[in-house]
């Protein structure tokens, strides 16, 4: 050996641990005729790859003498659900098969100094065949940076993929959104018409990316507009990926986060980056570094970025006040009389099979005239706690199981309901026209926004 690798080696074995050196020389020794290659776990996870794609398959060697396995309870993403034992290979042997070629494989672990960070996993291949090593290492790396019904995920410092927020927002969808109709079709016009325009964008000579802020008070929609919009984008022939940003915490620091963030979605582009609550993820320490990569001395081109904020006015002006950082804002406000009669038609549409509870168009209108000043996300909050007072009365027998007044309204109670609907049209007081209090979710309902509203306004007379 010549005299650098001497002094490479005398220090990676002795001063320095460096497990990759000391495995790497004892596989040489005893495999003197076979190739190694040498590939990091998270970077081309050659046993994923073969249960994930079925193209190779893996057996493993000498089971039960050497190995060394650190098996691990992984919890349910629910409580109410299944957790999963997973073996994670600490020292392995396998014997591994691809494309009608055999190797040898060893997986281990080189936690190396006392915490290392990112935590460190090798998988070592042998074999006659170099080329074909390569060629492995090629497409079980390609199939491990890409995504498998999976979202990426950055948190914690480093990027991951998440199936879970994957199997989210394929259940999340426009028609579940209730907002201005203009305002939401702007919105998706605005993204949608980004990813086919590059060409415009070319031609206009302006760098093909864009931002867009959603601000507004807490539950009126920021988030499940992001998540339906995400769906829509994996819906498109050409799916395009999201990259969703939940903290910039790491241990490296949030500068190294940021810059992790933007080469990733550099290299997914185009893409769809999402920071949600961005006032609170770009601190003033971080600010101008994240302004930085934004503006890109490295192209950003295919790069759409959302940021959702409850706090426009905290956000520093570099980002919230200059364009081509983020060019457009969509404020998510409390929602008009409108849009709480489309909301509570949506809840309608919900509880259109409960024969339990009756839910007259009129009550639509009564509800929405009672939650001014209401979040979407308290008006809901109203619906749940009013549905589930109803069924603990249900259950303990205090109210019989239909709600009789509604149901004995007859024809002439039909006719009086259909000129109540529209004197509702008219915007009139429908509740000084109908007795409502014969349905029960009107009772109850009318309970929760009273006590509700205390929670936010209590200064606030009662409707
Ligand atoms: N515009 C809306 N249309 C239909 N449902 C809504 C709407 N806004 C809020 N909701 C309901 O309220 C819940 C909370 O909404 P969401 O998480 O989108 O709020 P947000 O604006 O992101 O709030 P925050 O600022 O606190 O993050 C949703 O799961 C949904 O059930
Ligand atoms: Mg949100």
């Amino acid at each position: 050996m010549d005299t650098i690798a001497t002094a490479f080696f005398d220090h990676s074995e002795a001063r320095r641990i460096n497990t990759n050196a000391v495995i790497s020389r004892a596989l040489r020794e005893q495999h003197p005729t076979s190739a190694l290659v040498t590939v990091s776990i998270p970077n081309c996870n050659l046993l994923d790859y073969a249960t994930g794609t079925g193209k190779a398959s893996f057996w493993p060697l000498e089971q039960g003498k050497s190995d060394l396995l650190l098996t691990e309870y992984t919890p349910p993403p629910h409580r109410t659900e299944d957790g999963s034992i997973q073996d994670t290979a600490l020292f392995a042997k396998y014997g591994y098969r691809w494309d009608g070629c055999d190797f040898l494989l060893y997986l281990l672990e080189g936690r190396d100094g006392s915490a290392s960070y990112p935590q460190l996993r090798f998988a070592y291949l042998l074999t006659p065949q170099r080329e074909k090593a390569e060629a492995l290492v090629y497409a079980a790396g390609r199939w491990t940076s890409e995504l498998h019904d999976e979202v990426w995920v950055f948190d914690s410092g480093y990027w991951q993929k998440s199936a879970q927020l994957f199997a989210s927002i394929r259940s999340a969808s426009w028609d579940d959104v209730i907002l201005d109709a203009k305002m939401k079709q702007d919105l998706i016009d605005d993204h949608m018409s980004f990813f086919h325009s590059k060409e415009q964008y070319r031609k206009f000579k302006v760098p093909w990316k864009r931002g867009v802020i959603y601000y507004g008070p807490p539950g009126n929609g920021k988030t499940i507009s992001i998540k339906a919009m995400m769906h829509a984008l994996y819906s498109l022939k050409d799916p395009i990926p999201s990259l969703y940003v939940r903290s910039l915490s790491s241990a490296a620091g949030p500068e190294y986060a940021i810059k992790q963030i933007f080469e990733r979605a550099r290299q997914t582009a185009p893409c769809y980056l999402i920071f949600e609550d961005l006032d609170s993820l770009v601190s003033d320490r971080v600010r101008s570094y994240f302004l930085n990569e934004v503006d890109g001395l490295k192209a950003n081109d295919g790069i759409f970025m959302v940021g959702s904020t409850n706090h426009l006015d905290q956000l520093d002006p570099g980002i919230a006040k200059r364009p081509s950082r983020f060019d457009r804002k969509y404020l998510f406000s409390d929602p008009n009389k409108e849009e709480r009669i489309a909301y509570c038609h949506f809840w309608q549409r919900k509880l259109r099979d409960n024969k339990d509870v009756a839910f007259p168009d009129i009550l639509c209108d009564a509800i929405a005239g009672i939650t001014d000043k209401f979040s979407f996300a308290f008006i809901q909050e109203a619906f749940v706690a009013a549905l589930l007072a109803i069924a603990r009365h249900r259950r303990e027998d205090r109210v019989p199981c239909n709600d009789e007044s509604y149901v004995s309204v007859g024809d002439s109670g039909s006719q009086r309901e259909a000129f109540v609907e529209d004197l509702a049209d008219d915007w009139v007081d429908v509740s000084a026209v109908v007795d409502l209090d014969k349905y029960i979710l009107w009772r109850e309902i009318k309970k929760q926004i009273k006590s509700l509203r205390k929670e936010f306004d209590p200064d606030a007379s009662p409707p």
